[in-house]
């Protein structure tokens, strides 16, 4: 016997849960590129990604995945050669050093590929202060790792270079995080910023953004690894067509405008809560599950797990058989370990258009699966999620 048929729950980080209304605001034809309400998309798409991004400087919109937003990122401001920390707390930092590295680039990972821990910035000092000549061009650190589920401290990174009196340039990918944690680019000095659009933006993959300040668009002017599509300097041209080095992508940017109505209407700081409460509800039925001595965070300090995704371990045996239950028997798709971590944790994701129904029948779902399979836990995890839920969320 299943219980699969009907809305399926698609609890994995990224892409997460497109809006019907967004799908919607997608189904139309395509319309001039050179004039008229593309045009005005556009402008109002760029300046509400930099109110998301919190910057006065530049955003730019890439028909590209996250790794295109970080070969964007990168080929902007880096020459061949060029020194760059990459500061590891999971897969996603390693991968964008690798695609520094292929690019030209000289590259170093400060903290040993660490998946079960934040970047300490303690070591990033140490490591700058040993830069005397400051070889190193720029550090790629991202705000909340998907793969190991930390989230780090962008503004303590940003202190450790201030500290250390470091010029590099600080480039955050904001992927996992943008709409889902608070994110104050230029607050916290951060030089460039990416993201993509499949997570916490609620919109189909396709669409990469990323910010630059005054500082990286002044390392741009002299950056070698230029090329035409990345290119800002292009991009800021005058006509349309230059600001996507070509055809836009429309749907998705029609798609876009309507999620971001979505996330302004409800409001940043409300979204940023509601990922918080969704969180901490999923975490609190974690604590529960984890008592069976099998389950276990992956991120074993509370104050580094983040928001959007939670990653938890199954210890001495794979999560597959729970996976295969949830999806098959249930409808609910949950996240499969990455990397590392491959057969050996399973992810859930409370990212993006999410509610509380939504996160509820998730954990009801990985309960069942856990009673059905026998694998040991502590029981009353799902109560435990809806009393959390019930006391923070006002009647
Ligand atoms: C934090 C982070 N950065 C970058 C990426 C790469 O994005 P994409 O898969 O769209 O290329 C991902 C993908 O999950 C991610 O989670």
């Amino acid at each position: 016997m299943t219980v699969s048929r009907g809305r399926e729950f698609l609890s994995i980080p990224g892409p997460t849960n497109v809006p019907d209304q967004v799908l919607a605001a997608m189904q139309r034809p395509a319309m001039d590129i050179y004039a008229g309400e593309m045009v005005g998309i556009t402008d109002a798409c760029l300046k509400d990604l930099s109110a998301i991004f919190r910057t006065r400087g530049r955003t730019y919109i890439y028909a590209a995945n996250g790794h295109g937003g970080w070969e964007a990122a990168l080929a902007n401001v880096l020459s061949r050669g060029d020194q760059v920390l990459a500061l590891a707390s999971g897969r996603f930092a390693l991968g964008w050093g690798e695609m520094a590295k292929m690019l030209g680039a000289e590259v170093e990972v400060l903290g040993g590929g660490d998946w079960r821990r934040a970047v300490n910035p303690a070591a990033v000092e140490e490591r700058l202060k040993r830069d005397k000549a400051h070889a190193i061009k720029a550090i790629l650190v991202v705000q909340i790792d998907t793969a190991s589920g930390v989230v780090n401290d962008i503004p303590a990174i940003r202190k450790a270079m201030d500290a250390a009196r470091h010029p590099a340039l600080l480039m955050v990918d904001a992927v996992a995080s943008l709409g889902c944690m608070p994110f104050d680019m230029d607050g916290w000095g951060i030089d460039v910023a990416m993201s993509g659009s499949q997570k916490g933006l609620m919109t189909p993959p396709g669409l990469a953004f990323v910010a630059a300040n005054a500082r990286a668009r002044k390392v741009h002017e002299t950056a070698n690894l230029r090329t035409l599509y990345w290119d800002w300097t292009f991009r800021e041209g005058e006509i349309h067509y230059q600001k996507y080095c070509g055809t836009p992508p429309e749907h998705l940017l029609f798609g876009l405008r309507k999620a971001l109505d979505m996330l302004l209407e409800e409001g940043l700081d409300h979204a940023i809560r509601r990922h918080a409460l969704l969180a901490a509800a999923t975490r609190t039925a974690v604590e529960r599950w984890a008592e069976g001595q099998v389950l276990a965070f992956n991120i074993p300090n509370a104050a580094h797990r983040a928001d959007s995704v939670t990653c938890i371990l199954m210890q001495g045996r794979s999560p597959q058989p729970l996976l295969d239950y949830c999806r098959d028997k249930c409808g609910v798709v949950l996240g499969v370990g990455l990397g590392e971590l491959t057969d050996k944790a399973f992810r859930i994701a409370h990212m993006g258009h999410c509610n509380a129904p939504m996160v509820l029948g998730t954990l009801g779902a990985v309960e069942m699966g856990l009673k059905a399979l026998a694998i040991p836990h502590g029981s009353g995890g799902v109560q435990a999620a809806v009393e959390h839920l019930g006391r923070e969320v006002e009647a």
